[in-house]
């Protein structure tokens, strides 16, 4: 089997790799290491062909995609904030990316493309977890462009009939999940400043929450919704299905890592959703899939990990 992972030196595409690579595949990564890192692909490097270049340019996908069975899409602006300051340019690359890999997979003959969508599609859904047959109700730029991009999905699966299945990712985090911009995962930023003696910030009161999975489980995911065979157009949660307050979060890396009891707090940021749980019963109907990672385990993971312990 051959894939090709857009994104794929990015945190969780690098990780997709190294699964994908163990379980015998011939991988291809397209990545203009806008925030992927070649590092995150150094344990593989021999054994994959990697493709510098722009996803939302159809010569760079034609060239990625030819010869392959499977195209996993991670490739994206992953930051919400980013998309509100700069949403012109990231509708380019989260909406256009999307469409070109969707055209560049069809006429290659692509078998099955899977994508990385997000929770965000939902907007604030107060106390009530996610359910994917709800309206969904974007409150930021990323959240219009993951919907969109799902919409295509769906689309380009009844129209043209190219198998596609859209993967709602929760709050995702683990190993490689790279701190240095503002913009970056929470978690990987409290880890990040603890580690460095510093004291992390949480923008609002803390009483937000969100549904953390650990990214070996959204791994699993996509290679079960890789591996299916119908049906076609899926959109499925993948989260725990439950959640973490910030101020419960700081607190789990504050014990594990050192840091004082509580962190600094500043204003609650713009295009943010309060509160976000998924429902996850479609993900074990559909894929066969459960999140198996504790927070609490996959945070232990995490630090042990950056110690190099
Ligand atoms: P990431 O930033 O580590 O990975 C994104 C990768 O895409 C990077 O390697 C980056 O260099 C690459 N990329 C960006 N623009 C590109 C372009 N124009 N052409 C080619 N490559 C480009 O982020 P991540 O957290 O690993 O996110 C992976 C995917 O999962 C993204 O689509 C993101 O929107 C989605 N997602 C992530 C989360 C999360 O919690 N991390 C949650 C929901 C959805
Ligand atoms: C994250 C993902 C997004 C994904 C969505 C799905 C990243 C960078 N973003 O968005 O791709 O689609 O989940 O649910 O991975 N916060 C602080 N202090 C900080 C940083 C953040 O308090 O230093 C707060 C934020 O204000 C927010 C919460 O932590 O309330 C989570 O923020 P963040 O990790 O950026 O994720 P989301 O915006 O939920």
């Amino acid at each position: 089997m051959k894939s090709l992972v857009t994104g794929g030196a990015g945190f969780i595409g690098s990780h997709l790799v190294d699964a994908l690579v163990a379980a015998g595949d011939q991988v291809v990564v397209l990545d203009d290491l806008s925030t992927g890192r070649r590092e995150n692909l150094a344990q593989v490097a021999d054994v994959i062909e990697f493709i510098e270049g722009d996803v939302a340019d159809r010569a760079t996908v034609d060239r990625a995609v030819a010869g392959c069975d499977r195209v996993f899409h991670q490739a994206a602006v992953a930051s919400v904030p980013a998309t509100v300051e700069r949403p012109v340019a990231t509708h380019h690359v989260n909406l256009g990316g999307a469409l070109m890999v969707l055209e560049a997979a069809r006429a290659a003959g692509v078998k099955r493309v899977v994508f990385a969508s997000s929770a965000a599609v939902y907007g604030d859904t107060g106390a009530e977890a996610c359910v994917e047959t709800a309206a969904p109700n974007p409150q930021s730029p990323y959240a219009v462009e993951k919907l969109a991009a799902e919409t295509y999905m769906r689309v380009w699966a009844d129209l043209y009939g190219l198998p596609t299945a859209s993967l709602r990712y929760f709050n995702v985090f683990g190993p490689r999940q790279d701190p240095s911009s503002p913009y970056s995962g929470v978690i990987s930023i409290f880890v990040d400043r603890l580690r460095r003696g510093l004291v992390p910030t949480i923008f609002g009161d803390g009483e937000q929450t969100r549904d953390f999975v650990f990214v070996a489980d959204v791994v699993r995911a996509n290679l079960a919704a890789g591996a299916l065979d119908a049906p076609a157009g899926l959109v499925c949660n993948i989260g725990r299905g439950e959640t973490t307050t910030l101020k419960q979060l700081y607190g789990h890396l504050a014990a594990l890592l050192g840091g004082p009891p509580a962190p600094h707090f500043g204003p609650a940021r713009a295009g943010d959703i309060r509160d976000s749980k998924a429902r996850v019963d479609r993900a074990f109907e559909a894929l066969g899939w459960r999140a198996q990672v504790p927070v609490a385990d996959g945070l232990r993971a995490l630090v042990e990990a950056v110690q190099g312990t």
